[in-house]
């Protein structure tokens, strides 16, 4: 007969194992299970393998089956971690079979776009949930790199390009995600800000301008999303590999910012023992990618020797063990083979995608499409089977499996996935009475021909980007400017929807009559475009990153290569490519403001089928903290959602370029009129003093911006600050 809890046995049990009373502190639990572990012990669990079968070695034989798997100490009753990517949903990309489908949520782009952190943070509730149900107690999500660079390949997977809205769009989907009683990242710590070269390249950077930018977004994260790890990042930073640099680890993780969780590596990211482990590395991931296993018999070597101190190992360890009573998946182990509501999950995508996706042109009111049309075409990007997703250790397999199989490269970061929510489907369900036609967009004369008379042309663009690689450049692939200029050219009423990982030129924009960025737009990508065509949802998202006229506004016009070095295969030490980070926390919108550059479509953008208007700005420094506010108005004919953002300066330091210090998204009925208020978070009135260590605010006049976007801030308010510091 089992024994019940509860009953005497099982609390010998408990007496011998203080650590798995549920009552006492998580930081409690983990310094009494460290003292009942052996050294052995202790180095199993900072290292894991991969979680699958690789490089000829078969899958460990407990493990699941995804990224990464790290053996338990079943004697002291401490799980196995079995970790799986990503941010987007339960990733399995290495090994597909029957039962990895999950839910494919919507970019982290198309996230971010909808700025709304309720939402995002619901994401990570479904994406979580179904982690758990799989058996899962890691999900390796929380991309929160913000966008240097455009053609960077793993951009989809990130919030864009402003600390801010990273930090709170990433932290929310954390917190959804640990709500379920599981551990979650935040990756991939610091500046791996392009694919290209990621494993030899040094970003240089000034460290101040650092942490205003990157890091910022890392530490906001942090603090609202509270992840029980963080994973440090391929690259080096200013010369140091990440996962060895005393400054990003020891220094600004660990002491500057106080984070109790544990550092674990990207995989194939660890390049040294002591180095490493001194810096504040505490767990390396998927050993077998790297150049030898470094945190295994070489750190007890080296703890035995005395190189690494005994305290040091025990430190990894305490916060390993600190995240995983901490998190639940001790007291509450998931267990594979749990139930997952597709179809709640799904609903929750569609809604991500319906708030995300960016209406940035609208000729005419062109959209919502009129009621009554006879005839519609709808082109390209294989609309009539689904929607495209990115590529990487972030792809979702999706429920009911890829709907255009074998497109792209056959192995790794391929191939393509189409995730099977048709778009023609879903117009030709809402168009009624219209004909609808559908053809390719490879053959630009038949097209055309197609084209010709029909009274709404919706062509669908692709651009695929992946992990391990960087766009060429901001063009469009598969001659699809072409296509578009062709049909536009032929018919006025022509809409292109983007199914992008970022942004892209657009020469053929003026005579394109409507363009809405749909992102990569996940499991219902195709019922959300539909219902936005038709009017059934009105556009609210709004862009999280600048879209450029083209590179020569950007800081880089290529992004770096050495055709040397692999991304994706083992880096050798004496491979360097430096890439300057000159702009320093100047990044995006701030790069465009500070060099008076107009781009395509500004940070911020988004059009609405209403109308608002936005008045009575101010700003009021409270001694304590400063707030702004504003009045928002509906004044069209729709139901829909304003964003006002709100933005600082200090006019008299040119050094100091706008920078988003809040947003609100609000919900109006036409003609509803609503205040909204912001509290500024301080060190966004600040600049960093590496020499002192601290947030230094000047003393002087500061305005308040606000408006639609960062390149329309009709509204202006000032304030004064006298001189302040704040800890780091
Ligand atoms: C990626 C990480 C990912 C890891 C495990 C790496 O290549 O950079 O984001 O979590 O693989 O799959």
């Amino acid at each position: 007969m089992t024994e019940p809890h509860g009953s005497e046995q099982y609390q010998q049990l408990d007496a011998q194992r203080p650590w798995l009373d549920r009552t006492l502190p998580a930081e409690v639990r983990a310094a009494l299970a460290l003292e009942a572990m052996t050294l052995d012990e202790k180095i199993r669990l900072v290292h894991g393998q991969v979680g699958f079968s690789f490089a000829g070695k078969p899958k460990p034989d407990a493990a699941i089956g995804s990224a990464g798997y790290v053996e338990g100490i079943p004697r002291l009753g401490i799980p196995a971690l079995q970790e799986s990517d990503a941010g987007l949903g339960v990733a399995n990309p290495h090994n597909v079979r029957p039962g990895d489908e999950a839910t494919p949520f919507p970019s982290g782009l198309a996230t971010a776009a909808t700025f709304d952190a309720e939402l995002a943070e619901l994401s990570g509730i479904r994406m979580g949930a179904e982690a758990r149900a799989k058996g899962f107690n890691v999900l390796l999500a929380g991309g929160a790199n913000i966008t240097r660079d455009p053609r960077n390949g793993r951009n989809f997977e990130y919030a864009g390009e402003d600390p801010l809205v990273t930090g709170i769009m990433v932290g929310a989907a954390i917190r959804g995600i640990q709500s379920n009683r599981i551990i979650s990242t935040i990756k991939h710590y610091a500046l791996n800000a392009q694919e290209t070269d990621r494993l030899v390249l040094s970003a240089k950077i000034d460290p101040g301008a650092a942490r205003e930018s990157d890091l910022l977004a890392f530490q906001i994260g942090i603090e609202l999303g509270r992840p029980h790890a963080v994973m440090c990042a391929y690259n080096r930073v200013n010369g140091t590999y990440s996962c060895e640099s005393d400054f990003l680890l020891n220094q600004v993780l660990k002491r500057d910012w106080a984070y109790p969780g544990f550092v674990m590596s990207d995989w194939g990211a660890v390049h040294s023992t002591e180095k490493a482990a001194l810096s504040g590395l505490d767990q390396e991931s998927g050993e077998e990618m790297d150049e030898q296993v470094y945190f295994g018999s070489a750190l007890k070597e080296a703890v035995e020797k005395g190189n690494v101190p005994l305290e040091r190992l025990n430190d990894m360890v305490r916060r390993i063990l600190t995240g995983m009573f901490a998190s639940g998946i001790v007291d509450d182990p998931p267990q594979p083979g749990g139930f997952i509501d597709y179809t709640l999950h799904a609903e929750t995508a569609q809604t991500v995608a319906e708030r995300g996706l960016v209406l940035l042109r609208n000729r005419n009111g062109t959209l919502p499409l009129a009621k009554g049309l006879k005839r519609i075409v709808v082109i390209g990007s294989h609309a009539d089977k689904g929607v495209l997703s990115g590529g990487g250790s972030s792809q979702v397999i999706p429920v009911g499996g890829n709907a255009v199989p074998n497109l792209g490269p056959r192995d790794f970061p391929g191939p393509l996935v189409y995730h099977p929510s048709s778009p023609l489907k879903a117009i030709e369900a809402k168009a009624g009475g219209t004909r609808v036609e559908y053809v390719e967009g490879d053959d630009i004369s038949r097209a055309v021909e197609v084209a010709k008379g029909a009274d709404a042309v919706i062509i669908f663009a692709h651009q695929w980007m992946a992990e391990t690689y960087d766009a060429p450049d901001l063009t469009l692939p598969d001659n699809q400017d072409h296509l578009i200029a062709a049909v536009a050219a032929i018919n006025q009423n022509t809409v292109v929807v983007l199914e992008t990982g970022g942004p892209v030129r657009m020469p053929w924009l003026s005579p394109a009559a409507a363009v809405i960025e749909a992102w990569y737009p996940g499991a219902r990508g195709g019922e959300a475009i539909a219902r936005a065509l038709f009017g059934e949802v009105n556009p609210s998202g709004r862009l999280p990153i600048t879209f450029p006229l083209d590179e020569s506004q950007l800081p880089r016009r290529k992004t770096t290569t050495n055709t040397a070095s692999s991304n994706a295969g083992k880096a050798a030490d004496d491979q360097t490519v430096e890439v300057k980070y000159f702009e320093g926390a100047d990044v995006g919108y701030k790069w465009f403001d500070k060099n008076g550059i107009k781009p395509l479509f500004p940070f911020g953008f988004g059009l609405s089928y209403t109308a608002f208007t936005y008045l009575g700005l101010t700003a009021t420094n409270l001694g304590s903290s400063v707030t702004t506010s504003l009045e928002v108005k509906n004044i069209g004919a729709y139901r829909g959602a304003a964003i006002p953002q709100f933005y600082v300066r200090r006019p008299d330091d040119a050094a100091f370029p706008i920078r988003l210090v809040g947003w609100s998204r609000v919900l109006l009925s036409p003609g509803e009129t609503r205040r909204v208020t912001v509290t500024i978070d301080p060190r966004l009135l600040a600049r960093f003093d590496t020499v002192a260590g601290d947030w230094k605010i000047a003393p002087g006049r500061y305005t308040v911006e606000a408006g639609t976007h960062a390149g329309d801030l009709s509204l202006e308010a000032e304030f004064a600050l006298t001189a302040f510091r704040l800890k780091p």
